[in-house]
């Protein structure tokens, strides 16, 4: 019963989608698990370069099923978006699939994300605005709206009538400003429900006669693990529930835990991370720009796919690594974008953390504390020599391999696939992923 799940291991774009786009091939199904459209996977291959907010990376393989999970939060709009520029660019969504249980993100949600973000001031979150966190949390106390609710119009009616009141409610009494339509918001959604009808499908139901078959369905996550709820720089984390971490592939499914064989960590060979929050190892000199502005001539600096707001860049902090091999149990490693550092005469890696004068063997759970953390480097030579032609690791310069190996024995966890490039084929397989 193979499942593998895919996680981003640090603070979210660590190339997901690129690698799920290159791993969909020994695949039956791919299937989103949790968030919303505030993750952003950009792929490119021989269909050309795609933004994906919603849809799995799998669909650009044209036998494969590709599956929104019910640990999704569906904003009708954009999904029905990005099924419409996908096919329009000749990817055909036939054989895509969503959760009735999924929940759809209301125009309330984006509104009061807005609000509440503003409300917190100087100790804002950095949300992507999208209306994720508060989706989830109606999700959690029990005030969601879900796709199966978009379809039984009568229904939707009453469930409406009664959620919108209390987040009128919200939006007048608490932040003082205009309450939102029922009329215009019904009918908006009555019809969006109309539209995703022939998407919906019994997801749970395929994945488990795909596992049944003895296939591989490929979990594709979204966000970091250092963005989750319980193990991530809370509150600087984002409210996805089920949560990004592997843990949260099988609840976001619909599968349990010994469905899955393995589990994948995508890292990036240095960090980043978009929004605030604690980032130890964060550069804040001319490098970060060199490193952030590698590629943007054609469009792939280190900028959010979803927002656009320039990324954090930091070196690669193997304490929090280690911590996210540890509470992802994961089986190996993918490391992205190696042929970043192709220019570095040196490169940092951070192994432990100094606070308050100790050393510290993981990451704290204070925010605070992360925050005031030094982290304690090892310097490395750099390769000074260009990677992204090379397709094995023999073939990687000297001080490449080094790089790739000490990451390797501080994660505690094999690097499995070595990403030197943001195409397909631009990967040095060093063990077969699965
Ligand atoms: P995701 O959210 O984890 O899927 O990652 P994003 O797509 O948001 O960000 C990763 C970015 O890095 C994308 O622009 C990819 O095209 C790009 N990328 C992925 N792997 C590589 C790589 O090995 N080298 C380079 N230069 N770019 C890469
Ligand atoms: P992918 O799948 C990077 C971050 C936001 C913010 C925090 C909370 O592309 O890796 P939210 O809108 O979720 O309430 O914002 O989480 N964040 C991401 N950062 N990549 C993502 O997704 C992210 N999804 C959420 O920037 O700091
Ligand atoms: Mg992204």
């Amino acid at each position: 019963m193979p499942a593998i799940v895919v996680i981003g291991s640090q603070w979210g774009d660590e190339g997901k989608g690129r690698v799920i786009d290159l791993l969909a091939r020994k695949a039956r199904v791919i299937a989103r698990y949790s968030a919303g459209n505030n993750a952003g996977h950009t792929i490119l291959n021989d269909k050309g370069e795609f933004q994906l907010n919603l849809v799995p990376a799998g669909i650009f393989h044209a036998n494969k099923t590709c599956l929104i999970g019910n640990g999704v939060a569906i904003d009708p709009a954009v999904l029905l978006n990005e099924i419409s520029q996908l096919e329009k660019r000749g990817i055909s969504t036939q054989k895509l699939f969503v959760s009735e249980r999924c929940q759809v993100i209301m125009p309330w949600h984006r509104i009061l994300d807005g609000l509440e973000e503003k409300s917190r001031g100087s100790a804002a979150i950095g949300t992507t605005g999208k209306g994720v966190g508060p989706c989830f949390a109606d999700k959690v106390a029990r005030r969601g709206i879900r796709i199966a609710d978009l379809l039984d119009t009568e229904h939707l009616q009453k469930r409406m009538t009664a959620v919108l009141e209390y987040e009128n409610n919200l939006i007048e009494k608490v932040f003082g400003e205009e309450p939102i339509n029922f009329e215009e918001t019904y009918t908006q959604y009555c019809e969006y429900g109309k539209q995703l009808q022939p998407f919906i499908g019994d997801t749970q139901g395929i994945v488990a006669d795909a596992l049944q078959a003895g296939d591989y369905v490929l979990l594709e996550g979204a966000q970091g693990a250092l963005l989750d709820l319980d193990h991530g720089t809370y509150e600087f984390v984002t409210s996805s529930v089920p949560s990004s971490t592997a843990g949260g592939a099988t609840i976001g499914i619909g599968i349990g835990p010994t469905a899955v064989e393995r589990v994948i960590g995508v890292f990036k060979s240095y960090c980043t991370r978009v929004g605030n929050g604690p980032f130890p190892t964060e550069l804040m000199d001319d490098l970060a720009n060199q490193l952030r502005d590698h590629g943007k001539e054609s469009g792939r600096g280190e900028y959010g796919t979803t927002t656009g707001r320039p990324r954090r860049i930091g070196w690669l902090d193997t304490v929090a690594g280690k911590y996210s091999v540890r509470f992802n149990t994961l089986s190996a490693a993918a490391l992205t974008r190696l042929d970043v550092l192709d220019n570095l005469a040196s490169i940092k890696i951070c192994t432990g953390y100094k606070l308050d004068g100790e050393i510290l063997e993981t990451v704290p759970a204070s925010a605070s504390a992360l925050q005031r953390v030094e982290p304690i480097y090892e310097e490395l030579p750099g390769w000074q020599q260009p990677t992204s032609e090379i397709r094995d690791f023999e073939q990687l310069p000297q001080e490449a391999q080094q790089y790739v190996l000490r990451v390797e024995n501080l994660l505690g966890v094999p690097v499995d696939l070595i990403s030197v490039g943001p195409e397909r084929e631009q990967a040095i397989i060093v063990n077969p992923v699965f």
